[in-house]
């Protein structure tokens, strides 16, 4: 599939009026571009990405799809499209420059130091570098022939996974300052007929709601402002499908994301010509960013992978990704935990959290998490607007300290982690008393509160300092904290810094100071299990997963709601990284609830000692099968199987690469007259030769499953008749095992 016109290069507007001569001229062209273009290819397993530097020396994006057989062919894509002129000629850019001939939206905008706004990028050459057998990256030289500004675009190919990261190193060589205003990681240019966005909205307790909707001529922006996180309206994940939407197992689609933990925007823009643009990087909003003469801005990373098989292998694709190279310890294990945060919220003591420990091997979880609230000492954290910031044992609370707590996990046969939030205080502490100066906010303004918090200022390696120390004195004082729980609730209001020169700076240091902080905590505790957390799941995104082994999805634990959530976050972020807490929201009896928690990583932050015996026995029994079938939740391959959007249950299930041993959850999502499982759900990734048993999990107790266990089907059996979970507005959740039989 082509891209655009580049044979306007090459001839004059009348020529393409006749039809012979426009033949001639596709024959002329050919041979052009055949003897003085030069194409780059930058293929995965089965996609590939043709750049093709012109006789201008520019280099311009003309071929996005299936890889085709003979690289040499990608040449001919551009004269097979016919839909208009490209006045400017760079429509197809693979870095649209602002300021000179570009017409659109440009991926990067400069004023150079003499005060000159205009950009030309001209190939200056390419080079491919290999990690490994899977791994190469492909980068290229571009510079402006005027002024001495050079930007190095970088491909980076993951071959079996269909995955490619790009961003951009731009690098001022002039004399004086350069100032850039936009400063994208990718520009990517895709030719289909029509093209379908689906993305996502939300707020606290709403995250990942989701529209998909065809783009029309113009400009579509995802994008966030909020300064400490990528999402909390919006995530920066995001799908395009060409020519229709795709479903799970046809169609072409585009996964795509920014790399960034704070503000980020992607444009996608249908052109002139029809063809898709889509830019994507950090957001340039009130973040004009000046670089010193021979400094280097590096872009953040934006992520995708393409399919032609649908959404549901280019899922698979990412999280294959994901768990190999992305999230820390991403093809490890993870650690089941009981949290207190609703059971006992601010009121809790010594003997209360002691009494927790000894709940949390009754329920047979590996973990006891401490939550909010046992610091502070001068403002004591027992509500949430006090404390934050004086990262201090509270005496009344914990007048042995954690180092008691840690001891009792211990002696109970479990791992002890603990709460921090150490990017943000409250007005009232005595961090902020100490140091206002490390706090953002505008001078002489009013301070606005999120959460009755303000957020610590880190483009300031004062604060970076603090930020590590919180975390460093915690395990340096207590080397047995086996988890940390890094939370992050408020969003930047009055964006200023005491410590900035240039305030359109602060954006932007604030999410590198944070990765300096991580990095430096990474380089002491590789390998410390850390759940990425903020008030409403906002903050997860590709970049931070690098640092932590799993992030909140959301603080809304209704079960009901937790299936759409978990199913749209499915899309994009491996089970293995999803905190599913057992809690007290919603309706849902505990089966349900434990059942939804169970297709992630599974915690409860429940009352253990409240339950009545049937609930506990049946708690203790979900963790017993919870450990047998976690690794092939959180290794194995997810197929989605009904969509709860479309249907009045949801279905999906994730089989382990050897493909025998699979396992199936199924949920009602409605509950009208007659709802549930009429016919069998076609099952999915199973080997059609093998033969499985099936078997339900967490029964009830006391309650039979109507599932004839003893029963052997092949693969190709539950995959072109099915199988029925017997889900009913009597039997709200069904789990299913697979197992090889020989
Ligand atoms: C946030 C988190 C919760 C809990 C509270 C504590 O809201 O999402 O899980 O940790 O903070 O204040």
């Amino acid at each position: 599939m082509l891209l655009s016109n580049v044979q306007k290069h090459f001839c004059s507007s009348q020529l393409i009026k006749s039809n012979l001569l426009l033949s001639l001229l596709f024959l002329f062209t050919t041979q052009v571009l055949a003897q003085k273009q030069t194409i780059i290819p930058i293929e995965t397993q089965h996609h590939a990405l043709a750049l093709q530097v012109g006789a201008d020396q520019r280099v311009g994006i003309t071929y996005f799809g299936k890889k085709l057989k003979t690289p040499a062919e990608y040449q001919h894509v551009p004269t097979m499209y016919r839909r208009g002129d490209d006045y400017s000629g760079i429509l197809n850019s693979a870095y649209t420059p602002a300021g000179s001939r570009n017409l659109v939206e440009p991926a990067i905008q400069v004023t150079h130091s003499d005060g000159n706004t205009s950009l030309d990028l001209q190939y200056v050459s390419h080079k491919v570098q290999k990690t490994d057998k899977n791994v190469s990256t492909t980068s290229l030289v571009l510079r402006d022939p005027q002024h001495p500004l050079e930007v190095t675009l970088f491909y980076k190919v993951y071959h079996d996974e269909d995955v490619i990261e790009q961003w951009s190193v731009i690098k001022n060589n002039q004399q004086g300052p350069v100032t850039l205003h936009k400063y994208a990681s990718a520009n990517l240019y895709l030719s289909a007929d029509r093209y379908y966005l689906k993305h996502y909205h939300g707020d606290w307790a709403k995250e990942m709601q989701t529209q998909e909707t065809q783009l029309t001529a113009g400009i579509k922006v995802l994008d966030s402002k909020l300064g400490t996180r990528a999402n909390l309206y919006q995530p920066p994940t995001f799908m395009v499908s060409l020519d229709k939407p795709a479903t799970e197992d046809e169609g072409r689609v585009l996964y795509g994301s920014v790399e960034w933990s704070g503000n980020f925007r992607v444009d996608l823009e249908v052109d002139p010509l029809n063809n898709l643009r889509i830019i994507g990087g950090i957001n340039p909003f009130a973040s004009a960013y000046t670089l010193a003469p021979g400094q280097e801005f590096t872009t953040a990373l934006f992520l995708y992978t393409y399919s032609e098989k649908g959404k549901g292998e280019a899922s698979r694709n990412l999280h294959r990704w994901a768990r190999k190279y992305r999230i820390l310890d991403g093809q490890g294990d993870r650690l089941t935990l009981l949290n207190n945060w609703e059971a006992t919220y601010f009121d809790f003591n010594e003997p209360k959290l002691a009494e927790l420990i000894k709940d949390t091997k009754k329920l047979g979880v590996d973990m006891f998490l401490l939550d909010d609230g046992w610091f502070a000492n001068k403002y004591p954290r027992n509500n949430d607007k006090a404390g934050l910031g004086d990262w201090q044992e509270n005496v009344q609370k914990l007048p042995h300290g954690i180092g008691y707590l840690v001891k009792e996990a211990k002696n109970n046969d479990v791992k002890f982690g603990i709460w921090v939030e150490p990017e943000m205080v409250n007005p009232k502490s005595e961090l902020y008393e100490q140091h206002p100066e490390w706090v953002i906010r505008q001078p002489g303004r009013e301070e606005h509160l999120y959460r009755n918090q303000l957020v610590l200022d880190l483009s300031n390696p004062q604060v970076q300092d603090f930020v590590f120390n919180v975390l460093d004195n915690i395990m340096t004082k207590n080397p047995g904290v086996a988890f940390f729980k890094w939370d992050c609730n408020a969003v930047i209001y009055n964006a200023h810094s005491t410590y900035l020169r240039n305030q359109s700076h602060l954006y932007v240091d604030y999410v590198k100071g944070l990765y300096k902080v991580l990095d430096r905590f990474r380089a002491q505790y590789p390998k410390l299990p850390m759940m990425l957390c903020s008030g409403g799941g906002g903050r997860v995104d590709y970049a931070a997963l690098k640092y932590f082994t799993e992030f909140w999805l959301s603080d809304n634990t209704d079960p009901l709601e937790r299936i759409f959530m978990q199913w749209e976050y499915s899309y994009f972020f491996p089970a293995i990284s999803h905190d599913n807490h057992v809690t007290d929201w919603g309706k849902q009896p505990i089966k349900f609830r434990t059942d939804v928690a169970m297709m992630g990583k599974l915690g409860f932050d429940i009352v253990v000692s409240k339950l009545e015996p049937k609930e506990l026995q049946f708690c203790q029994q979900a963790v017993k099968n919870y450990n047998s079938i976690k690794e092939v939740v959180w290794h194995g391959n997810l197929f989605r199987l009904a969509n709860p959007h479309e249907n009045d249950f949801a279905s999906l299930m994730y089989v382990n690469e050897a493909q025998n041993r699979s396992v199936m959850f199924n949920y009602m999502v409605g509950n009208r007259y007659g709802a549930g499982t009429g016919s069998p759900i076609k099952l999915k990734g199973l080997n059609p030769d093998k033969k499985y048993k099936v078997k339900e999990l967490n029964l009830y107790p006391e309650t039979r499953t109507p599932i004839k266990e003893d029963a052997i089907y092949s693969g190709d059996y539950l995959m072109t008749v099915g199988f029925n979970p017997q889900l009913s507005t009597r039997r709200t959740s069904v789990i299913l095992e697979l197992t090889q039989q020989k």
